[in-house]
């Protein structure tokens, strides 16, 4: 097979995932090869997420497709399966897909070489976890969107019976503060003017005795950037420090994401989530106290292994107690390797499809209701990108809320507007027109 000159990267899952997948497109880029379409490239990777089984059999029928149309074109191109369904079936992946290059999430460092092997005949799998090696063998970052990500923290340790993460991305790890600043620099200066910053138990984070707060801290000085985010966060290393940051930094924005999963106590404890109903609604007022307008948003699972009808209306309570700005809701999808696999009293798919619409019907009506509040607030829109019709742009508000307006501003732009109208998935605005004192 001869060495690929052109790339594509497709990255399902996570946000980490979309980190992860751009910062192997800087890696193919800075070893030559040039990016292209999905349809032409001659190397395509596929960064892939394992969370739900949905989303990993995606891959096989990708894989699948992708072959299909290359092969009527003429072509066969080289295949690299990365990220989190690379890290957990590794070498059964080849042997089930004849793909060429398997690299796991903290080996994609790795993934020019992998590619050269290949092309010389090998299959070629790396799938260590030797956490924050890559980190340093990235090169750096050139040119961002005005809102970007960077990964601060990676793995888990909490263990919560269902959950791959543990197993896929390995042990709670930092990346030292003074590497965050430099990116998050390098970030400012290639177009950045709003920065997530990601781990999967990012609040977790912690160097030399600093927490999140104290990161927080540093990166709001840093000039030009306007806004942070952090994402995704576990009830228990919800600090105080953190807390208050909420209440004293202007550039973090006023959104948490803070996923609860479920409202009954015994299937929180059947999920080793060592949280109760009663202390994350206990922590949210705490929040609230801190930043009354904070925006919330949370993910769901419904109908885990023993889940009753009654303890699935405990979770309905705790949407309307909560009155959720946004959230994600799943159904239980049992992952191999998890305890919660294996655990009696799987719930019927019908009860499973009856549960999961009932919970996002009262999801969604609370969405709305809290689109319908904002409108007639005035507040900073950062632009993203263009809408399609002439004039408009699309940008975010401060609570992560999508909003189209006619502007002459341009991409990277923070711009005052009135907010008129709230749709179903965005919001409208309006300019401020600013008049001269
Ligand atoms: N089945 C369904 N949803 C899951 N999640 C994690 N593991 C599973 C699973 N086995 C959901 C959780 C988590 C989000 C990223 O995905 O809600 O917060
Ligand atoms: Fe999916 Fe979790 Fe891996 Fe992200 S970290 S890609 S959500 S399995």
């Amino acid at each position: 097979m001869p060495a690929p000159k052109t790339f594509h990267v497709k990255s399902f899952g996570c946000q980490m995932n979309v980190y992860d997948g751009e910062r192997m497109a800087e890696l193919m880029t800075a070893d030559g090869l040039v990016a292209a379409d999905a349809g032409d490239a001659d190397l395509v990777v596929l960064n892939t997420c394992h969370i739900r089984e949905k989303a990993t059999e995606k891959v096989y029928s990708d894989i699948g497709r992708i072959r299909k149309v290359a092969r009527a074109q003429g072509r066969a191109p080289m295949i690299a399966v990365a990220g989190c369904v690379a890290q957990a079936e590794g070498p059964e992946i080849v042997a089930r897909a004849k793909v060429d290059v398997v690299v796991g999430p903290q080996a994609y460092h790795n993934l020019p070489a992998l590619v050269r092997q290949a092309a010389a005949g090998e299959h070629s799998i790396d799938t260590d976890l030797l956490a924050l090696a890559k980190f340093a063998k990235l090169p750096r970052r050139r040119r961002v969107g005005p809102s970007a990500f960077l990964t601060v923290q990676e793995g888990c340790d909490k263990f919560c019976t269902y959950c791959v993460v543990p197993y896929t991305r390995g042990a709670e790890i930092s990346r030292p503060f003074a590497a965050i600043v430099d990116e998050a620099k390098a970030l400012v200066d290639a177009g950045a003017r709003e920065i997530t910053l990601l781990g999967q138990n990012v609040n977790a984070w912690e160097s030399d005795g600093h927490g999140l707060h104290d990161l927080i801290r540093a990166l709001d000085r840093i000039p030009g950037l306007a806004r942070l985010r952090y994402t995704t966060s576990h009830p228990n290393d919800m600090s105080q420090g953190l807390i208050d940051a909420h209440r004293d930094v202007e550039t973090l924005m006023p959104f948490l994401h803070l996923p609860v999963q479920a409202g009954s106590d015994r299937v929180l404890r059947a999920m080793n989530r060592s949280h109760t109903r009663d202390s994350y609604l206990r922590l949210l007022d705490r929040i609230r106290a801190a930043r009354p307008d904070i925006a919330l948003s949370g993910d769901f699972i419904i109908g885990f292994p023993g889940e009753t009808e009654a303890e699935f209306a405990e979770t309905l309570g705790l949407v309307d107690a909560v009155g959720y700005a946004q959230a994600f809701s799943f159904k239980y999808s049992p992952r191999p390797g998890t305890p919660a696999a294996t655990m009696a009293d799987q719930v019927a798919p019908e009860a499973m499809d009856d549960r999961l619409q009932r919970l996002q019907a009262a999801l969604n009506r609370d969405q709305q209701a809290f689109n319908t509040a904002s409108v007639g607030r005035t507040c900073p829109i950062l632009i993203e990108r263009q809408g399609k019709l002439p004039g408009q742009m699309l940008g975010k508000s401060p609570w992560l809320q999508s909003v189209h307006l006619t502007t002459a501003a341009t991409i990277g732009d923070l711009v005052d507007v009135d907010l008129i109208r709230a749709d179903p998935n965005s919001l409208a605005g309006v300019e401020r027109v600013r008049v001269a004192a």
